[in-house]
């Protein structure tokens, strides 16, 4: 409210046992809604007109239960029913107990509500109510207003703009039941698809095995192996102005795969590899005013061997991280970026969300295509 916005306040029947509604529509100045047959203005159907006439929908703080229920559609009280009539952007700041945050069944939740669009403000590392110490405290005030302002600045600026994007890891057959892989998640690339989304744009996402759900709206390539992700890259690549290759491409691949399962014969097995293409490298060796940004994982060295990337397989960007560190990296949520770009600016960004990165780096993207002329203001 004191940033000027008007809200109006939707609980549940168990968020009024915490506080009252009268205390929030006192603070609002709205009425406040609780059941889906309260219609607090005669001939208007409450529920379809909050669902309608909102910016965005701030659920907070989101219990385990509520989460479960967006996830499933249910609309079994007024503020599911709004979520589900909505066509609002929906945030979510979760609140509950470390063990139920970190339940296989609330992350599911989580991950199929992020490939809707639905976009959560991570809950945080604090002492519960219960005692339990961990993650699942709800996030601070500062940081969820801040998220709300964001979310209803961040306009459609890449609208139409057609971004290619690889993620993953390759698997590299051995035989048909083994392979030669790496521990990525997709995390990142993931992250980058569904911001690309957010910001109106076209995307194409050629995936590696991965236990993510890929953002809705986004069209999904599945592959396997580098050759097979460097053909749907080469496919792809005329038709997009911008490529982020996220992916963590397998560099060698055993040379012969066997036909049949190899069985435990010697004491000894050496397996003979064969590098794999350079996609990016190949591909942007032909880019035109394409934007093109790669990321490297390194664990020495790391600027320097980052702009040796960059100049040897002709980026625009390059987003660099120390996979050493904590919190950095493979399979976490978190990230610590640097930006390398052509013209030689190096920005460090602090530790952030992957979803985080991804928008920082597409805010560098959309400056690059304006300046290629390949996006007009
Ligand atoms: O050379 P390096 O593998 O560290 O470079 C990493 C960057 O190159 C990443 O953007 C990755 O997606 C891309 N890459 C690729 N094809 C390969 C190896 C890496 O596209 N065979």
């Amino acid at each position: 409210m004191r940033a000027g916005h008007t809200v109006r306040v939707v609980m549940t029947h168990s968020a009024t046992r915490l506080i009252s509604p009268a205390t929030l529509a006192a603070l609002t100045g709205n009425p406040v809604v609780v059941d889906v047959f309260d219609e607090p203005e005669p001939g208007q159907i409450a529920h379809i007109r909050l669902a309608q006439d909102s910016d965005l929908i701030l659920i907070a703080p989101a219990t385990a239960h509520t989460i479960a229920r967006l996830a499933l559609g249910l609309a079994d009280d007024m503020l599911t029913t709004i979520a589900l009539a909505t066509r609002a952007p929906i945030l979510v700041a979760p609140a509950m107990n470390p063990a139920m945050w970190t339940h296989p069944a609330t992350q599911a939740h989580v991950q199929t509500l992020r490939a809707r669009g639905v976009e959560f403000i991570d809950p945080t590392y604090g002492v519960m109510a219960c005692g339990d110490e961990g993650w699942g405290k709800i996030a601070d005030t500062p940081v969820i207003v801040q998220a709300v302002q964001q979310r209803l600045q961040r306009t459609h600026d890449l609208q139409g703009v057609r971004v290619l994007v690889t993620a993953g890891p390759t698997y590299e057959p051995i035989d048909p039941v083994r392979f030669v892989g790496n521990r990525s998640s997709g995390k990142m690339g993931y992250a980058v698809a569904e911001a690309a989304l957010a910001h109106g744009a076209v995307v194409r996402l050629i995936t590696g095995p991965t236990a993510l759900t890929p953002p809705v709206g986004a069209e999904v390539v599945r592959v396997q192996t580098a050759q097979q992700m460097f053909e749907a890259v080469q496919a792809a690549f005329e038709a997009c102005d911008v490529f982020i290759a996220a992916a963590a491409v397998a560099d060698y691949r055993p040379e012969r795969p066997l036909p049949t399962k190899r069985k435990r014969q010697s004491q000894h097995w050496t397996l003979r590899l064969v590098a794999n293409p350079d996609i990016l490298g190949t591909v942007a060796q032909h880019k035109g005013n394409r934007v093109v940004v790669g990321f490297a994982a390194e664990t020495d060295n790391i600027l320097h061997h980052a702009q040796e990337k960059l100049m040897r397989k002709n980026l625009d960007l390059i987003a660099v991280n120390n996979v050493l560190e904590p919190e950095s990296g493979f399979e976490g949520d978190t990230n610590r970026l640097t930006l390398i770009y052509a013209d030689g600016r190096v920005v460090p960004l602090p530790l952030m969300s992957k979803r985080d990165c991804a928008e920082q780096l597409l805010q560098a993207v959309r400056e690059m295509l304006l300046r290629k002329g390949r996006l007009t203001a």
